[in-house]
């Protein structure tokens, strides 16, 4: 019964052959390590937001007079509203730990490299889009943080000559952000940047599949196939990888849940306690600080003492990553066979990321702000020497083979 349908299917769709091409096909290397749970973990998160998302919008009425009364009824009166609302804020931080740590995989093993560059765009596409994404939903609920946090961030483009005061008025679609800039935020939060966003994916799994998955090693597995012209090092994504990623899955939903049962505001850090208050456009809150996984890059524009090359080294410190497969001109992809240089820079600029997203969420103090400053330029220095020290270092030489 089952195979007729499929025939039917088949003779109509390419069901199957995509079946194989992207699962029980696709050659993957053998050596994945716990770095490379993250992508798979990347798709239940977007799934997580998407479907969760959908069902706050039953019941979230995007208007100034309405917006922050019609959370808290979904918090107290809409059946398991709290459970939804919960799972789609605490979706947007583990959002950014997922993904951070599937880019730190890429800096790690060299997935940018070589045929990868591609892969490695449509990924940096991504993390901008989510970063809009995160940045148009955190005004939805129009609390204080929600309210004064997109002031700060809007008023940025004001910095830009000429056409910045036009350019913030037509972001805010008013003098001031009001009723207009939430409806437009929601739409674009609820509808343009999701299909952006899902439409990106689809391109970066069809871009990495078609070259194939990096490794620990940073070995092309293609290079020694067998007779059958499969790959020696690699197994089939199905039921190898499926497998395994469903233990990765159980995990990551154990601390998942604890985060949502026991602490979905995690001390302030996904959900601000100014946002706990109505927006109130006459009030300033003490102090405004983004969420957690913008801080790295607030601290580096509140580095630069003036406002318009503050905006400029934020944006730059976003945009470099873009080119990162083009500095890199070791011989070799892994951190595994790279020399000492390539390995105390990517260190130097992990603390150096952590070290800004702390001082970001702090009001700053002139001491803080030099640390900021001496941390901004060993992020932008990690980039800029890269095409030196990766040529200068002495790699080790790479195994023909995946190694364990
Ligand atoms: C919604 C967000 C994202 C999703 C759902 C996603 C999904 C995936 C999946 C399923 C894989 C294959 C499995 C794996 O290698 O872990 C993958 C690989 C990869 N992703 Fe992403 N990704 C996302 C964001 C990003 C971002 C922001 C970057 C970097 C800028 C990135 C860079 C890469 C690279 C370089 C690979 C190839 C890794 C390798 O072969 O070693 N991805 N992604």
């Amino acid at each position: 019964m089952m195979s007729k349908f499929m025939e039917w299917v088949d003779a109509r769709f390419p069901a199957t052959k995509m079946w194989e091409d992207h699962l029980s096909k696709y050659y993957a290397p053998k050596n994945f390590n716990f770095f490379y749970f993250f992508g798979s973990l990347a798709l239940l998160v977007l799934v997580n937001q998407i479907v969760t998302g959908v069902w706050l919008t039953m019941s979230y009425n995007p208007s100034a007079e309405e917006a922050f009364a019609s959370v808290e009824y979904i918090m107290r009166d809409v059946e398991y509203g709290w459970i939804l609302r919960y799972l789609h804020s605490t979706g947007a931080s583990a959002f950014f730990v997922v993904v951070y740590l599937h880019m730190f995989r890429g800096l790690l093993y060299g997935s940018y490299q070589k045929p990868r560059e591609l892969v490695w765009i449509f990924g940096m596409l991504i993390y901008l889009m989510l970063m809009a994404e995160a940045f148009m939903g955190y005004l939805l609920p129009w609390g204080q943080m929600s309210y004064w946090g997109a002031q700060v961030i809007i008023s940025l483009f004001g910095a830009i000559p000429v056409i910045g005061a036009d350019l913030t008025q037509w972001i805010r679609g008013d003098y001031l952000i009001s009723g207009i800039t939430l409806n437009r935020f929601f739409a674009l939060h609820v509808v343009a940047l999701p299909i952006v966003i899902l439409g990106l994916v689809v391109l970066h799994i069809l871009a990495l599949h078609e070259v194939g998955s990096n490794n620990p090693d940073g070995v092309e597995i293609k290079k020694k196939k067998d007779a059958n012209g499969i790959p020696l090092d690699g197994i089939p994504f199905h039921p190898y990888y499926t497998v395994k990623d469903i233990v990765g899955v159980v995990v990551f939903l154990f601390i998942f849940c604890f985060v949502v049962f026991f602490f979905p505001e995690m001390g302030g850090y996904f959900l601000e306690k100014p946002n706990f208050e109505v927006a109130n456009p006459f009030k300033t809150p003490a102090h405004i600080a983004p969420v957690w996984y913008f801080t790295p890059f607030y601290a580096i524009l509140r580095a630069i003492p003036d406002k318009l090359m503050g905006v400029i080294a934020m944006g730059a410190a976003i945009a470099i990553l873009f080119v990162l497969p083009w500095l890199d001109r070791s011989p070799v992809k892994s951190m595994r066979y790279k020399g000492w240089l390539s390995k105390i820079w990517l260190l130097v600029f992990c603390v150096s990321f952590v070290i800004l997203g702390v001082l970001g969420v702090l009001a700053p103090t002139p001491g803080r702000t030099l640390l900021a400053q001496v941390c901004t330029f060993l992020y932008f220095a990690y980039f800029i020497l890269m095409p030196f020290y990766t040529r200068m270092e002495k790699t080790k030489p790479v195994p023909e083979r995946v190694t364990g």
